[in-house]
């Protein structure tokens, strides 16, 4: 059977590079794009583009038929930052969309779903250094408890009617193709363009507030590692730990530094101090390498060097 793939969310921080890399390895015609916006020039070239409101379920099981997609990853979502401003549209998004495509794949319509989760389904009561896959969880945000629901709900789906839908724990992306929008840990990728365009950068977190991230090749690498395991080797059909470094706002200024020697870091914590204070500091991914072979390529050095020389560059 021929294989075509539906990315919701296309233009965003992970889908334009997931869109991407989908269509590198099948051919851009079997990766169809989806927004409610238009994305970058490269995205919007190499393949099938929609203009798609994953929250109405008519126009995306229309989608879903007329280019007979048997795959779909949904990556729209509204994420923390902005999530505690409109908690009642983060929560309709977040959720809406979900339950969307798992009743598609319930109802046979696709055979195969990818979800994303996040470092937000743990909260203050959660064990904090290598926070185990299963732990104490109690989310604190609106983005946090619309992630761990969903998690319940793709394992229900699983265990109730058999769907195939699998998941990831996304620590902080880093990425220098596209801006991530509206998240907590996104200061890790402004850093670098204030550190190219200003040698300065004002930090919304406080110097020692260290989290969990991962460079976006390591993550698209998972995602398409796991999407293309057998299924019974997965174990985890709620979301898997997934880790490659943390560290904190000064931790990643000193390694600017050997780069661009002026550089200058400030801090103003607002709001999102709170949020990044009741998350992980770091992750235990035991599972995802046992299960699934995961091992990340990217540390923090290594990043730094990727995106420095290619936002000078690009
Ligand atoms: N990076 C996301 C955020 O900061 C977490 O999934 O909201």
């Amino acid at each position: 059977m021929q294989k075509y793939i539906l990315i919701i969310g296309a233009c965003g921080q992970i889908g334009t590079e997931l869109t991407l890399a989908l269509r590198q390895m099948h051919g851009g015609a079997h990766v169809i794009a989806s927004d409610i916006r238009e994305g970058s020039e490269n995205l919007m070239e190499t393949g099938p583009f929609e203009i798609l409101d994953a929250t109405d379920y008519d126009a995306l099981e229309e989608v879903i038929a007329y280019y007979e997609i048997n795959e779909v990853y949904l990556m729209a979502a509204m994420l923390s930052a902005t999530a505690e401003k409109f908690p009642m549209r983060a929560w309709n998004l977040n959720m809406n969309t979900l339950f969307n495509v798992l009743n598609l794949a319930k109802d046979k319509k696709i055979d195969k779903v990818f979800w994303p989760s996040s470092i937000a389904v743990f909260g203050p009561n959660t064990p904090e250094n290598s926070t185990p896959q299963n732990t104490i969880m109690e989310p604190t945000t609106v983005y946090g408890i619309s992630k761990q629901s969903g998690e319940r709900w793709c394992n229900y789906y699983h265990n109730k009617y058999g769907v195939d839908v699998r998941s990831i724990r996304y620590p902080g992306l880093i990425s220098w193709k596209t801006m991530p929008g509206g998240g907590t840990t996104d200061y890790a990728v402004e850093i670098y363009h204030k550190a190219l365009s200003e040698q300065k950068y004002t930090c919304f977190l406080e110097a020692d507030t260290e989290l969990p991230m991962m460079f976006m090749d390591d993550a698209i690498r998972a995602t398409l590692e796991l999407m293309n395991t057998e299924p019974e080797n997965i174990k985890i059909r709620s979301s898997y730990n997934l880790a490659a470094m943390s560290f904190n706002p000064a931790q990643i200024a000193e390694i600017i530094k050997k780069y661009i020697k002026d550089f200058e870091i400030s801090y103003e914590p607002d709001f999102r101090q709170a949020i990044a204070d009741t998350w992980p500091n770091s992750i235990d991914d035991s599972q995802a390498q046992n299960d699934w072979g995961w091992k990340p390529k990217f540390d923090l050095e290594k990043t730094t060097e990727e995106m420095l020389n290619n936002l000078a560059t690009n």
